[in-house]
């Protein structure tokens, strides 16, 4: 079995690639002994071709006497019935170098977190190892950037690929219709808006975070929502609203309605609304993002 590099491992995670199994039959073709037997085999047939080495006071001479040839004449090496290139089915193999989520937080780390600044907050996260298969295939840490006039912040799932690339959340796709949507109601991210994720790192291959992971990243979340200080959260997706507002609920049952979320002891409105990344599989829900977003704006209105 071939030993592959963590860092190898880390570079097909972040490029959504893996590792292949090539299936083999019984008789591995590529082994030293069947490779010794097909040579043996196809001296007899390449004819048109010998190849003589020397060896020549330590260095290898190597003497080719290739017969001559006509203008138009190609050489062609006729492989033998075995030499036929075989189909061999290619199958992924289950990444469990990465897998499943184990978690162990470090209750030190957690401790400063609670009190930390934004910046103390950044380093912290940056540090944070607790959810194994995500510090091992992250590459970077997700955090959001600080934006102290936003007086809204949308609560996002987890880093996709781009973000982990990138270290921002919101670049992909996904955070282009959300920028389009914000857009269109006349809120600007970074002035109006500030984003940040459940999760700080991409779980691999944008697997669904797992409880413990959620739970171990529960700490980071909430300063933040305590830092940032919003008057609106929106919470976007399915894992944001049932992390923040301690439901199985569907998204579909939460939207279209005013929550409430308690951020430094006070009650603040919070809306449901579709993760941006089911809009772009389901674009006519479009429309009840834009009506939920628009409750959202309402009630930050109102607020003013
Ligand atoms: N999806 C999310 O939930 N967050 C991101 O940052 C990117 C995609």
């Amino acid at each position: 079995m071939t030993a592959y590099s963590e860092q190898t491992a880390r570079l097909w995670m972040a490029m959504d690639i893996g590792p292949y199994w090539i299936g083999r039959d019984d008789d591995d073709p590529l082994s030293p002994a069947a490779i010794a037997r097909e040579e043996e085999k196809s001296k007899l047939q390449i004819s048109s071709q010998t190849v003589r080495q020397e060896e020549l006071s330590g260095q290898v001479q190597v003497v080719s006497t290739v017969p001559e040839r006509k203008p138009h004449e190609h050489t062609v090496l006729t492989s033998p019935e075995s030499h036929k290139p075989k189909s061999y089915e290619l199958k992924p193999i289950r990444r469990t170098f990465a897998d499943p989520g184990i978690v162990e937080v470090d209750s030190e780390l957690l401790t400063q977190a609670q009190s930390a600044d934004w910046e103390t907050l950044k380093k912290l996260v940056a540090q944070c190892t607790a959810c194994k298969a995500l510090s091992q295939s992250r590459l970077s840490t997700v955090f959001g950037t600080a934006e102290r006039t936003a007086k809204m912040v949308i609560v996002g799932e987890a880093p996709g690929r781009d973000e982990d690339l990138q270290g921002k959340p919101f670049v992909g796709k996904s955070g282009e219709l959300l920028e389009n949507i914000l857009c269109a109601l006349g809120l600007h991210r970074g002035k109006d808006v500030a984003i940040i994720n459940v999760l700080k790192c991409r779980p691999p291959n944008n697997r669904d975070p797992h409880d413990n992971e959620i739970a171990a990243c529960a700490t980071f979340l909430t300063r933040q929502l305590e830092l940032l200080d919003p008057k609106v959260v929106v919470l976007s997706g399915r894992i944001a609203a049932h992390s923040l507002l301690k439901t199985e609920l569907s998204t579909g049952k939460l939207r279209a309605q005013t929550h409430s979320l308690v951020i430094n002891g006070r009650p603040v409105p919070t809306v449901v609304t579709y993760h941006p990344s089911y809009l772009l599989r389901s674009p006519t829900e479009k429309i009840a993002a834009w009506r939920d977003f628009s409750l959202a704006k309402k009630l930050l209105l109102e607020l003013k």
